[in-house]
């Protein structure tokens, strides 16, 4: 094993040059010492043009910020909300990528990756370390940088899957002990608990189940404690899995592929989540190339992938990466799942959203608002969930997909949203049988 030399943050930052590219490690990971010793460098204006390359980190960060305007470049694969403002601002941009191909284009060079930096376990007695909760597109820049630059954290969780990598993968060392990132589970209001339950209701026994971060996927994981045999093989995974591991509902049993492991690619949650994943041989935390993958997806039985949107017209359009012209999150892996589960065996593609915001605007509309994004197509859509209900739109007309679509809207806007699609289809629209 090589022998460790551990340097400070500001020294191992002072690899970086005039227009390199940094690739950051991600969400619960976030390399936070090396962005802080980067950003003081940026300051001093030591370098100009540095792009910054990360799926999104998590946390307080500043290479977004005005005042490096010429200095760094944001060039993030999702924008979170540490970068959004920024990012609608125009200071920091967006790669519009399928969250699968993410890790291509480093391994395919159309982004070339200087340096990487990444936050790891300790390294066991082979020389491993593993990049715990987030392996996403970093294992490809870890494969393709220049240099790597390596935080060890004995808070980082020895996750195993593809997230092992050897010491000798890495040039520059330096330590931490702090906290990783976490986010606790929030309340779960009412609507999100009518939501739930109608997803729930369509999750059946034996299904592998993909899900989201947020109150949705959490509510419909209160409601699977009488499921059996569930599987997960999932972009991420949060707290809301651990109850139904406990209680042995999700077991993997019934998958056909990773049988009795749960799969996903990056995980936020509490420090018990990633207690879980510490040292656990049922996770496998692997490559965004396999976890991502349509096909590799599509191999397990009933797929159940759960996603959410910002807006849905009546014909099924799905924009869940802005809002009108500004952009909020990013392509992600929604068609990565609606896809492979589409694909799979008795799988289940589902958009669930609340029927309206918090505002009280419909989230259904008559037509996507200008400049609004489609990421799942109308061809992509099945099942669409709200408080309201739960319709199916898979095989259905345009004139049948906007009657279903517009039953679970909020009631205040069933009649204007019905008016526009008379207006849009013709009075033949009213005269059409209703649901088979
Ligand atoms: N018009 C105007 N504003 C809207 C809106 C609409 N149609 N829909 C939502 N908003 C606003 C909300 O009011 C809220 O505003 P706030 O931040 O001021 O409170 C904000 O947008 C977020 O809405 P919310 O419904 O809370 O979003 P969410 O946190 O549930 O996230 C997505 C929903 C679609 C953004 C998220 O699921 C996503 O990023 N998806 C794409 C990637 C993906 O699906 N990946 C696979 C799973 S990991």
């Amino acid at each position: 094993m090589k022998n460790i030399k551990f340097i400070t943050p500001q020294e191992a930052v002072k690899v970086v040059k005039s227009n390199d590219r940094v690739h950051m490690h991600s969400v619960a990971v976030t390399p936070h010492p090396l962005i802080k010793a980067l950003c003081e460098r940026g300051r001093n204006k030591e370098f100009r043009n540095v792009r910054i390359q990360h799926i999104h980190t998590e946390g307080e960060v500043d290479y977004a910020n005005p005042e490096f305007e010429g200095i760094f470049q944001l060039e993030s694969f999702f924008v979170a909300h540490n970068v959004r403002k920024q990012t609608q601002a125009g200071y920091a941009d967006y790669i519009p990528v399928f969250l699968q191909e993410t890790q291509r284009l480093i391994r395919e060079g159309y982004l070339k990756v200087n340096v990487a930096m990444i936050q790891v376990s300790v390294p066991d007695k082979f020389g491993y370390v593993s990049l715990g909760t987030s392996v996403d597109a970093t294992l490809a820049a870890v494969e393709k940088a220049d240099t790597v630059i390596a935080i060890v954290n004995p808070n980082v969780p020895r996750a195993f899957g593809d997230a092992m990598i050897h010491i000798n993968e890495i040039d520059l060392f330096c330590e931490d002990d702090s906290e990783l990132v976490t986010a606790e589970p929030g309340p779960i209001s009412d609507t999100d608990r009518k939501i739930g339950g109608y997803v729930a209701e369509l999750v059946e026994d034996g299904a592998t189940l993909q899900m989201g971060i947020g109150a949705i996927p959490n509510a419909v994981l209160t409601m699977l404690g009488n499921h059996k045999d569930l599987g997960v093989h999932s972009e991420m995974f949060a707290d809301g899995i651990l109850p139904l591991v406990d209680k042995g509902v999700v077991n993997g049993k019934n998958k056909k592929i990773d049988k009795g492991k749960m799969v996903a690619t990056f995980l936020m949650g509490s420090k018990k989540l990633y207690d879980f994943v510490d040292d656990n041989p049922g996770v496998l935390m692997n490559d965004v190339r396999y976890s991502n993958r349509v096909n590799v997806i599509a191999k397990n039985p009933k797929v159940t992938a759960i996603n959410s949107a910002l807006q849905i017209d009546i014909t099924g359009q799905v924009c869940a990466d802005s809002i009108g012209t500004k952009f909020y999150s990013g392509v992600g892996g929604q068609i990565d799942f609606l896809r492979g589960a589409s694909l799979s065996r008795g799988g289940k593609p589902i958009i669930a959203m609340p029927s309206v915001t918090n505002k009280g605007i419909s989230k259904i509309a008559p037509i996507l608002t200008p400049g609004a994004g489609v990421v799942s197509t109308r061809a992509n859509i099945h099942w669409l969930v709200t408080e309201y209900g739960a319709v199916n739109l898979y095989g259905r007309t345009l004139q049948d997909r906007a009657k279903l679509i517009i039953s679970i809207a909020h009631p205040e806007h069933q009649e204007e949203l019905d008016k526009a699609a008379f207006e849009r289809f013709g009075p033949h629209f009213h005269f059409i049988w209703d649901e088979q």
